[in-house]
Parts: C-alpha cells; sequence; structure tokens
C-alpha cells in the first residue's frame, strides 16, 4: 500500500524549541526506567508492610482477650472462694487459655516474666528477655506501665515472624500472690512454696511490670 499524499507534505520533526520540552532528557528517561524497576520492590515492601500491621492487629487482640479472661476468671475465683484457691485458676486455667487464644490465632501467646513463678512457662526468651528488660527500665524512668507495648518484625531460621509483647502491670489485685512476701497470708505462702519451690514472682511494687503477655506468629 502507497503512502497517502498528506504524509509526504508533512516536514520531517526537527528538535525546535517546542519539542525540547516534550522530548524527555536521557536524565528523565532514566528516573523513569528507575521508577519502573523499583516499583515491584516497592508493591512487595507494601503488602510485606500491610501484612505486618494486620498481624500487629491481631496481636492486639489475641492479649486483651488473654488478659480478659485471665482477669475475668481471677476475679471470679478471689471472690467465690479466696485468694488462696485462686492460685488453682493461675495453675491450670491460665495456661489453658493462653493455650486456646494461641490455636485461635495460630500464633504463640502465653505471659512471660523476667521473675517468673513457672521456670516451665514463665521464661522469655532472647527477645522476650530484653523487650522486659526495656520495659522495666522505661517504667522505671517513670512511664506508665499501663498500655505499654512493643512489636517487632524478626527474621528466624524457620521464616518472618511478627513479635509483640504487651506489659502486665503489678496491680491492687496481683498483690496477693505476687506482692512482698512478708505480706502474704501464711496459707497463700505455704501454698506458693509447695507448688513452686523455685518461685521469684514475688515482691514486685505496684505499677511495675509483673510480665507480658507475648504473641509470635509466622506471616
Ligand atoms: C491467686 C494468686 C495469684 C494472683 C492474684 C495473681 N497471680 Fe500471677 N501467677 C500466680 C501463679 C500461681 C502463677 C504460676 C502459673 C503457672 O504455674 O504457670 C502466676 C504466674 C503469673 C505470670 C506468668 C509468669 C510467671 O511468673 O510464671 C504472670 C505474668 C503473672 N502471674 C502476672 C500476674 C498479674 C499481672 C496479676 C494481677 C493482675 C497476677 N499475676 C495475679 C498466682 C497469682
Amino acid at each position: 500500500m502507497g503512502r497517502r499524499p498528506a504524509d509526504r507534505v508533512l516536514p520531517a520533526v526537527s528538535p525546535t524549541a517546542d519539542n525540547a520540552i516534550v522530548q524527555p532528557t536521557l536524565h528523565q528517561l532514566l528516573r523513569v526506567l528507575t521508577l519502573l524497576l523499583a516499583a515491584p520492590a516497592a508493591l512487595a515492601q507494601g503488602a510485606a508492610d500491610d501484612a505486618a500491621r494486620q498481624v500487629l492487629d491481631e496481636a492486639r487482640r489475641a492479649s486483651a482477650e488473654l488478659v480478659t479472661s485471665v482477669r475475668g476468671e481471677l476475679v471470679k475465683a478471689i471472690e467465690q472462694s479466696g485468694p488462696l484457691r485462686a492460685i488453682v485458676v493461675c495453675k491450670y486455667t491460665v495456661p489453658e487459655i493462653a493455650s486456646a487464644v494461641s490455636r485461635k490465632y495460630g500464633a504463640r501467646v502465653t505471659r512471660v516474666s523476667l521473675s517468673p513463678r513457672n521456670p516451665s512457662l514463665g521464661w522469655g526468651d532472647v527477645w522476650e528477655q530484653k523487650t522486659l528488660m526495656a520495659f522495666d527500665e522505661r517504667v522505671g524512668k517513670g512511664e506508665r506501665a499501663e498500655g505499654m507495648e512493643h512489636h517487632e518484625v524478626v527474621q528466624e531460621p524457620s521464616g518472618r515472624f511478627l513479635r509483640y509483647m504487651r506489659v502486665l502491670p503489678m496491680q491492687p489485685v496481683c498483690m496477693a500472690c505476687h506482692g512482698p512476701k512478708d505480706q502474704l497470708s501464711e496459707s497463700i505462702r505455704n501454698q506458693l512454696t509447695h507448688d513452686y519451690p523455685h518461685d521469684r514472682a514475688t515482691d514486685v511494687a505496684l505499677g511495675r511490670v509483673r510480665g507480658a503477655v507475648t504473641f509470635k506468629k509466622p506471616f
């Protein structure tokens, strides 16, 4: 097919001042290229941030659930049968609640402390110990323990995890079992000595860090 006459009469495009404006410079081309190349990485980063935010949301909900149920069971037991009987709640019911919340969220959700009562469940790992120490330091400097939290995305041999901790401050209701040892009732002191011969969880002052809820989930 031959060219139409109109094509032939059109002048060749010349680099006039006007054209110079619309013609991209090498610098601009490179910028666009860089942006195009960076786009997938930025998108992936955005998606990862979104996923982390979603898991952080779950961490907060799971911790709130654990704290609310534990508190409910504890207060109920103390009101119905006194603090001595409530030890059973802490010993058996709380680990069950933590396990149920863990199963529900597909995460490890439990309570840890720098000075645990139960050495089997209560010791934190390295990250948890560091976080607890940082909490303790902040509270020592006057920050309120109530609502204090920390989260981080960590890479471990088996994958990427969101880690989250929320402080469990020492409150009046905790005093009967975690307060100054010489102020615990004799029956509680005896029961604790019997059940937890290696107990390190007494003598915590009101408002200080008794421990924390910890949440860890792969994503
Ligand atoms: C009736 C006694 C009692 C009361 C009240 C009580 N606790 Fe405990 N707490 C225990 C016992 C017993 C354990 C050990 C549970 C186990 O065997 O895993 C424990 C364990 C814990 C742990 C897990 C780490 C560790 O030390 O082993 C945390 C954290 C904790 N308590 C925080 C609190 C807080 C905060 C309060 C107040 C809101 C509180 N407790 C009130 C008896 C009590």
